[in-house]
This record gives C-alpha cells, structure tokens and sequence, in this order.
C-alpha cells in the first residue's frame, strides 16, 4: 500500500480526506494545535515550521507522497501576523517540498483560488495570478518554489468549500446554521463570488488527480455564487423559514486583508479528466441529508 504522509489532520480539508480515504493509502497525518483521532490513520503532532520536527517526521514516516493540506488558512491572520503566517504557508511549504525532492517522491500542494486578483474571471490554469493579500501571495510564492524545484508535483487551487469541518476546525457553514437556527439576522457579500464546492466534492476531486495529473490545476465547482447566494441556497434547503438573510458589499466591512471580487475557477481542465462537481443544490443537499455540519 502506498505511504502518505498528510499534513494538516485536525483542518477541514485535511481530516475529511482523511475520513474518506483512510483505506485508499497507508496515511500518516500530523496536526499542530489541535489533536485529532481518526480510525485507521497514524496521526501525531508535528509543527511544520520547525524544520527539525518536520525532518524528523519526514525521514521515521519514508513517505511515498506527500500530502500538504496544513496551512495558516486565513487571509486577515496572515495579514496580521505576516512572519508567523510565512513561516507555515511559504518556509514550510518548501521546505517539504525540498524533503520530496530529495527523496524522489511526489509532493501535493492544496493552493487557492485567491492566488487570482478578481478582475478578469473566470480564470484557468494559465491566467496570470496577481494576489491581493499577503496569505494569497505566500501561496503564490510557495506555488512557484514548488515548480522551481521539483519533478514531481501536483499543485491543486481550491475554491472555496464548505461543509462538516470535522471536530478541530471551523467553516463558515456553521456560522450560517447558527445564525439561521437562531433567527438572528445574516448580512452576507452579495459582490463577491467564487466557484464553491463542499468539501467532499473537493477531496474526490484531489483524490481524483493523485497519480493521474501532474502540474497545476484547478477544482472549482460549476457554479459561480456569492456568499449571499450560498445563504439563501442553505435556508431553502434547511428550511429555515424564518431566517433573515441580507445582501452587503464587502466595502460595508473593513478588514485586515484586501479581498478580490470575483475568482471564479474555469476548471474545464479537471472536468475534462473526470472530476464532476454537481451542483450546488445537490451538494447542499447532500450536507442536509448527513445531518453533519457542526460540532455538536
Ligand atoms: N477552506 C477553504 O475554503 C479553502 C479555500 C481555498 C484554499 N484552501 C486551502 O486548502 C487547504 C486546507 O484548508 P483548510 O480550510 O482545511 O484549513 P484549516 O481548516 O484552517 O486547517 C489548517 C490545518 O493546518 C494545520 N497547521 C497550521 N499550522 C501548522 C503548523 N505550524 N504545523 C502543523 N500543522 C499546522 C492545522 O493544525 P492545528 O489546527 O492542529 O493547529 C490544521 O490542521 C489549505 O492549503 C488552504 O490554503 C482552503
């Protein structure tokens, strides 16, 4: 059985990969902050900006591919904190891909759709990428490194996804629920958009392209949708009568990190090798009917 080492356990991404496909791989995975135990998975903790731990792990695991999902993943902390954000999105991201090169073994890097400015979408794989953030731009340097370097990579940007993000991490669904269930009043971006996809669909999508694809590509959903539009999608579906969601421009609220407008996936290049997305409806739906996504 092949031998993966997956960063990233306790994240969204990272622990339903997991879930998934813990019997596809031998998976060794390491979380940081946050302990996670996930049946049929070695999972311990490794902090990845400590090149000696990271080594250490590296070299007892002998992976056959790398898996990198860990990541300071939010765009206004890594404004806020550029050395420490750094230190996780671009110094670790190298250095284990250093670690990969040297051993001859394919490296995966899970980027993002922020790599794009917003301006001109839908964007492919060879649209140039101008980042408008500082965790937007770690990745796009980080990206780079990764092609400089190695032979054997397989560098997939995620849209933004949603769904159960297992018990250690956060998504902005459960946010949505709470407020819904509670009848608060929900004021959502109507001006910016992406390609959503729930987070099953993207770890099919990655699980899709290990071993079959090599390079850079891109696992958007079909769908172009702003979070106002995701909102009022979750409260038919859910069927939170009573909920008040309203439309606001992401000028009404200022943040750390500038954010792009519309970065919109063209992923015509993965559905052409298989990935299929439904639509959203149907991927909503689907987080419904598993009555899974929050923590309680
Ligand atoms: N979520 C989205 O909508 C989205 C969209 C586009 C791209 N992406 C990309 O997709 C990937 C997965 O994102 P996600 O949403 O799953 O992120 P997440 O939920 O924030 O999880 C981040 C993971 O990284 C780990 N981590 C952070 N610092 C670490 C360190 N120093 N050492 C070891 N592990 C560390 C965390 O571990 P602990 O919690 O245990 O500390 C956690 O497991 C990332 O590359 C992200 O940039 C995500």
């Amino acid at each position: 059985m092949i031998r993966m080492f997956l960063t990233g356990a306790s994240g969204f991404l990272g622990w339903n990969f997991c879930r998934l496909f813990a019997k596809e791989w031998e998976i060794f995975a390491c979380y940081n902050n946050h302990r996670v135990s996930i049946e049929n998975v070695l999972a311990c903790r490794v902090d990845i900006s400590d090149f000696a731990e990271l080594k250490e792990a590296f070299t007892t695991i002998k992976p056959d591919i790398v898996l990198h999902t860990a990541a300071a993943s939010q765009p206004n902390w890594c404004q806020e904190n550029p050395t420490a954000s750094k230190k996780i999105n671009l110094d670790a991201t190298i250095n284990l891909a250093g670690l990969c090169a040297d051993a001859s073994i394919p490296f995966i890097f899970t980027s993002t759709d922020l790599v794009f400015d917003g301006l001109n979408p839908p964007y492919n794989e060879k649209s140039s990428v101008s980042p408008l953030n500082l965790y937007a731009e770690q990745k796009t340097l980080a990206e780079e490194k990764i092609r400089a370097s190695l032979n054997s990579y397989l560098i997939c940007r995620m849209p933004l996804m949603f769904g159960y993000p297992g018990p250690a991490a956060n998504n902005f669904i459960q946010y949505f629920f709470n407020e819904m269930s509670k009848g608060e009043k929900l004021k959502l971006f109507s001006d910016e958009y992406r390609t959503p996809v729930s987070v099953l669909t993207a770890c099919k999508g990655l699980k899709l392209m290990i071993g079959r694809f090599a390079g850079t590509i891109h696992l958007g959903g079909i769908e172009r949708a702003s979070r106002y539009e995701l909102g009022l999608l979750m409260k038919d579906v859910f069927g939170f009568k009573t909920a008040l969601i309203e439309p606001c421009s992401h000028d009404d609220i200022p943040m750390p990190a500038k954010r792009p407008l519309d970065v919109s996936l063209d992923s015509s290049l993965a559905f052409s090798v298989g990935y299929d997305p439904l639509p959203l409806r149907k991927q909503m739906e689907e987080i419904e009917n598993s009555k899974k996504f929050n923590h309680e």
